[in-house]
């Protein structure tokens, strides 16, 4: 990018003082429950005018009305970086809970294909679709693909993002699904902010075991997933359930294995067709992705649970489709809902989650406070991680974006345009030059 130079986790992350914001999100908890965010609760972003946020170690030390940060007694012993917003908006650092960061080029013909009519499943069914990444990524080094992830980090860094839940999935054999999980590992480790792993070794049937899926399901839960949870490369063990590609009772095979592994699950469900999701809520897994055929009857359990249901409409945006995602009749059923830019080759090319948030409010009706909570705190809750993320509070983590705007309305009405001025990740900052 031809912003500032990239951050690198040596960098240690020194006292910071964020003065003279005129806007701070703070989207602290309104009542008193500790998990995601749901129904009214979303609108409520914890808005303080003229704020200060002090950070130390990574942390967040105060947050609130500038004249009490600045009277906080760390800031005399620390003396921190004081960095002058000049009156922009500062919030919590984006959660992108579902990317699939691994992947070597641009699916240009499916792109062209789709252009002339033809749709997502006839392009995969063709030869094109998730298949048509696996060459790419099997071919290519452990090297090569952690270098690619680490530059697509700190392109998302530049537009807000410091935490990012990031999958394998275009391997589709033990071998390339491990190197892609340790190549995150590896970008994870040159990144200052915070990266999630997610082993998707169940993402479509590799064309040499159509005929004998049993076996391939076997390669993942006896092969990909012990080795992963081993070395510990994922925390999370993700399926796409859908037509062409995993039935709900292989996701049960698959969601079994993480369990027995101890690690969490999440699922892409309902992205083109509906398909019951009930025999999976057995597994409590963090969150369901898509979701936008979910059906009726399936929406009061998913309510009364704290599994998030992560809208992805960068995928409909990209494939020319007319529905959106139900965000409306999930949020006023009581379903907490996050938002993340599913970030791949074939459906969704966007690493900026601010798009994301736009597209929220205008395909999907969400306010924009609505908007940002599923795109901090709610992320945060999708990843497992809503006592460390998606907040500005004392003693969560230092994570902050900073837009160039007056209002918080104008993050997701702005689009096209990369509006983040400053990111803080885990206490380092990135100025934008
Ligand atoms: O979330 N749906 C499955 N996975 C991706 C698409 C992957 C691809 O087309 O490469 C998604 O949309
Ligand atoms: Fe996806």
């Amino acid at each position: 990018m031809a912003e500032a130079m990239p951050l690198r986790k040596k960098e240690l992350s020194s006292p910071l003082l964020l003065a003279n914001i005129g806007q701070l999100l703070t989207l602290r908890t309104p009542g008193k429950s500790s998990g995601p965010r749901r129904g009214p609760e979303l609108n409520d972003v914890g808005l303080i005018k003229d704020a200060a946020v002090l950070c130390s170690g990574g942390k967040i030390l105060a947050a609130g009305e500038q004249r009490e940060v600045l009277r906080h007694p760390a800031r005399k012993k620390l003396k921190p970086r004081e960095v002058d917003c000049g009156g922009r908006v500062a919030l919590p650092g984006l959660v992108d809970s579902h990317t699939h960061l691994i992947f070597t080029a641009p699916r240009l013909v499916d792109f062209e294909h789709r252009i002339a009519g033809a749709t997502y499943e006839e392009i995969a069914g063709a030869g094109g679709g998730i298949r048509a990444s696996v060459e790419g990524v099997g071919k290519a080094s452990k090297k090569t693909l952690a270098g690619q992830a680490l530059a697509r980090l700190d392109e998302m860094a530049a537009q807000g993002t410091t935490t990012v839940e990031a999958k394998s999935g275009y391997g589709l054999s033990a071998e390339a699904e491990l190197k892609s999980l340790e190549a995150i590992g590896d970008a994870a480790d040159r990144w200052p902010g915070t990266v999630v792993p997610t082993l998707l070794g169940a993402h479509v049937m590799p064309e040499e075991f159509q005929s004998k899926p049993e076996k391939y399901l076997r390669e993942v839960a006896q092969k990909m997933i012990p080795a992963a949870a081993k070395r510990k490369l994922a925390r999370f063990v993700d399926v796409f359930c859908e037509r062409g590609a995993f039935t709900v009772a292989q996701a049960e095979q698959v969601f079994e294995a993480a369990q027995k592994h101890a690690l969490g699950v999440r699922a892409h469900l309902c992205q083109l067709t509906a398909t019951e999701v009930w025999p999976l809520l057995r597994f409590n897994p963090a969150s369901l992705d898509h979701m936008d055929h979910v059906m009726e009857e399936d929406i009061p359990q998913l309510a009364r649970r704290d599994i998030v249901v992560t809208l992805l409409p960068g995928a409909n945006y990209f494939l020319g489709l007319e529905e959106y995602p139900p965000a409306r009749r999930l949020i006023e059923a009581g379903v907490a809902v996050a938002l993340a830019t599913d970030y791949n080759p074939g459906t969704s090319p966007t690493s900026n989650l601010a798009f994301i948030l736009s597209l929220a409010c205008t395909h999907l009706g969400m306010s924009p406070a609505e908007a940002i909570a599923a795109a901090t705190i709610n992320g945060a809750h999708a990843l497992r991680l809503g006592s460390e993320k998606g907040s500005i509070e004392a003693g969560k983590d230092a994570d902050v974006a900073v837009f160039d705007v007056a209002d918080y309305r104008e993050v997701p009405y702005w689009f096209g345009v990369n509006r983040c001025w400053a990111t803080v990740l885990r206490g380092a900052l990135r100025l934008k030059a």
